[in-house]
């Protein structure tokens, strides 16, 4: 089985002006783009829409997060219910920025999003020799909920704290080791079509320089970019496996 190459761009809380944003689009809407890679660019809430309503139409749109709610009393969050409505496919949930609840994967689901669900290990996680059980622990609270039809709406990204905005990139055997293991364990945890059907992506300082041999990897089937989704290399990154 295929799986289809994904390049997501995770712009965290920038740009800071309304006219970077449109220069952020403006590049990607003017770039030529690898047509077998799905893209996917998380903008700060306040522009999903003008950056849906602006980009290309074969690049999608996610959120950076949202609540387990449909609607309520919840000062400052979005819905997945609210995104949906907006035409807003797809949700980063669980950044190592801003962990939280698992709950939010089956509300998201429920509500007709697409997850990319983030799991990784810290430093001393690593330097302890756990960072397998770590991501098995995370990806466990998900796996207990989810049907198997759900999988085929989730995209896992494996990012090592470590490498988040260090500039300290896992290498390519450290990478290609975690998620060939975490295949592994959804072959055992879920199912061997599933391990084989679902989408594993690389975090953690992924730039123009390394994205290749990264790409080059078997079981890395993308990336969840942040700094350098912000800058023209973004394209670069996309055309990866070009
Ligand atoms: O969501 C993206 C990751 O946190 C990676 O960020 O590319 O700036 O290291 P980075």
């Amino acid at each position: 089985m295929t799986r289809q190459f994904f390049v997501g761009g995770n712009f965290k809380m920038n740009p800071v002006s309304r006219e970077a944003k449109r220069a952020l689009v403006k590049t990607l809407n003017d770039a030529t783009l690898d047509p077998q890679t799905e893209v996917v660019i998380a903008p700060p809430s306040l522009y999903l829409i003008p950056v849906l309503e602006l980009l290309r139409k074969d690049v999608k749109v996610s959120a950076q997060n949202c609540h387990t709610k449909t609607s309520g009393a919840f000062t400052g969050e979005t819905s997945p219910a609210q995104l949906a409505d907006a035409g807003i496919p797809y949700v980063i949930l669980g950044h190592s920025e801003r962990r939280t609840l698992f709950g939010k994967t089956r509300a998201a689901l429920d509500a007709g999003l697409r997850v990319i669900l983030c799991v990784g290990e810290t430093l001393a996680e690593r330097e302890g020799g756990r960072t397998q059980q770590v991501v098995e622990e995370q990806l466990q609270a998900v796996v207990a909920l989810l049907k198997p039809e759900d999988w085929s709406r989730i995209v896992i990204a494996y990012e090592p704290v470590w490498a988040i905005g260090t500039g300290k990139v896992a290498t390519s055997a450290q990478a290609q080791e975690v998620h060939a293991d975490t295949r592994k364990y959804l072959a055992s945890a879920v199912s061997p079509v599933v391990a084989e059907s679902t989408r594993i992506i690389y975090g953690g300082s992924v730039t123009a320089a390394n994205s290749k041999e990264l790409a080059g990897q078997p079981d890395v089937d993308g990336f969840l970019v942040g700094g350098a989704s912000l800058k023209p290399e973004f394209v670069n990154i996309v055309n990866a496996r070009a």
